[in-house]
């Protein structure tokens, strides 16, 4: 499961770099974006430029005097997992000891996202106390291990400590990177404020940014599903792993999201979709001089209704942008056939349209509600995700 995952890859200075450019290649041709970082020694076995043509940007190789002026924290944020093949001794004993003094090793202290390592050494190296003391260290910290092979070494010995085949390394990321709880689901969501034209410069709109639709999309992707974004709103500034597709209108946003939703197993529609159009919109400009304008209005499709009627169904999320009470939403979750409401007062300061945080409400059709506090997007995404896991652990797959 390697579309969209990011994966860092580590290298240090053993002779088998260079097949840490081999691993690259892989990770790539599979779809997964790849970052590297390498400790000065490996620059000594194999040249930055290779990965910086394998991958398409510059490796790490020092924590100062880069652009980023913090490389390690930036990488460590940004690996959805961090592989060190090769991992020397060297290495080895630095993870052990939380020893942070090169970009490597301070980006895997510094990362939350799973550990994989690859030992590749001399059997002598290997088989010292002081390496098996620090394997046995860092597969207590959770790290996977993959031990190495017995084959030919360097300088023509033979034994334990030849690097694991690639293809072994790939399937052991390949099984970390599938557990994701979304595995194996397709999500449509949707995101944004529909924009219903008056004339070709004017529109009616609303002040939804997109914001929570792209956070419960990354979310989603980092789970392990394949997400399509139907959006009218601001594009995610990472599209890895996101089918987007962008829309304007109310009408636009349905056909998008009525054509994908069969397709998929779970719908999250955080779009704010307008409820009425301009009848007919002007081809030309609409000029002051003309007087005050009669705009009669029609009723928009209703993108929620037309994704619960289609067949199959997916499991269904919908969103309410609600002031003051939220009477309405109860009613609506009974009303519209969701699975879910997330209903959220857009009235409170600091919370809904535009902003980067929310306070909303979890809302069955049964009429149970859950009053979650204000939070960061991210987080409101990660609890709706952890729902919709849980109910469809108690409810068979569409
Ligand atoms: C020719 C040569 C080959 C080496 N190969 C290995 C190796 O395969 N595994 C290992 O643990 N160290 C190997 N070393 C030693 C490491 O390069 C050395 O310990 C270095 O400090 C490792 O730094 P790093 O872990 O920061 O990359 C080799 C050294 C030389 C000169």
């Amino acid at each position: 499961m390697f579309a969209g995952r990011r994966i860092v890859l580590g290298v240090t200075g053993g002779v088998a770099a260079y097949k840490a450019a081999y691993l690259a290649r892989r990770f790539i041709e599979l779809d997964a974006e790849v970052r590297t970082v390498m400790t000065p020694a490996a620059e000594q076995f194999i040249g930055a430029a290779t990965f910086a043509a394998l991958t398409g940007t510059n490796p790490v190789t020092d924590l100062f005097g880069g652009t980023d002026v913090s490389p390690h924290t930036t990488l460590a944020a940004w690996a959805d997992l961090i592989v060190v093949a090769p991992t020397t001794a060297a290495t080895l004993s630095k993870l052990a000891h939380g020893e942070s003094s090169n970009a490597l090793t301070a980006t895997v202290l510094a990362t939350r996202a799973p550990v994989v390592v690859a030992p590749a050494m001399h059997t002598e190296m290997w088989e010292h106390p002081a390496t098996r003391e620090n394997v046995a260290i860092i597969e207590r910290f959770g790290y996977t291990v993959i031990p190495p092979e017995s084959g030919a070494l360097a300088g023509g010995d033979h034994g334990v400590g030849r690097l694991a085949d690639p293809e072994m390394i790939v399937a052991v990321v390949d099984g970390i990177l599938g557990t994701g709880d979304l595995e194996g689901e397709v999500v449509l969501v949707t995101a944004g404020g529909t924009r219903e034209s008056i004339d070709p410069v004017r529109y009616i709109g609303n002040r939804s940014s997109g914001k929570m639709g792209n956070a419960v999309a990354r979310s989603a992707v980092d789970r392990g599903a394949r997400v399509i974004l139907v959006s009218a709103g601001t594009a995610p500034s990472d599209l890895g792993g996101i089918q987007f597709v962008p829309v304007e209108s109310a009408a636009d946003m349905a056909e998008a999201a009525w054509t994908h939703a069969p397709q998929c197993t779970i719908a999250v529609m955080t779009a704010a979709v307008a409820d009425f159009r301009p009848k007919e919109p002007r081809s030309d400009k609409l000029r002051r001089a003309e007087g005050l304008p009669d705009i009669d209005l029609e009723p928009t499709p209703d993108v929620l209704k037309g994704v619960h009627e289609s067949d199959p169904r997916p499991y269904l999320v919908g969103f309410a942008a609600e002031v003051g009470s939220l009477d309405t939403a109860v009613d609506k979750a009974k009303r519209k056939g969701v699975d879910l409401l997330v209903a959220n007062d857009v009235a409170i300061e600091g919370s809904g349209f535009g902003s980067d945080n929310n306070q909303v409400a979890m809302v069955t059709p049964l009429g149970d509600v859950e009053h979650l506090p204000l939070m960061p997007k991210a987080d409101v995404a990660t609890a709706i995700w952890d729902r919709v896991v849980e109910a469809r652990r108690s409810t068979p797959r569409t």
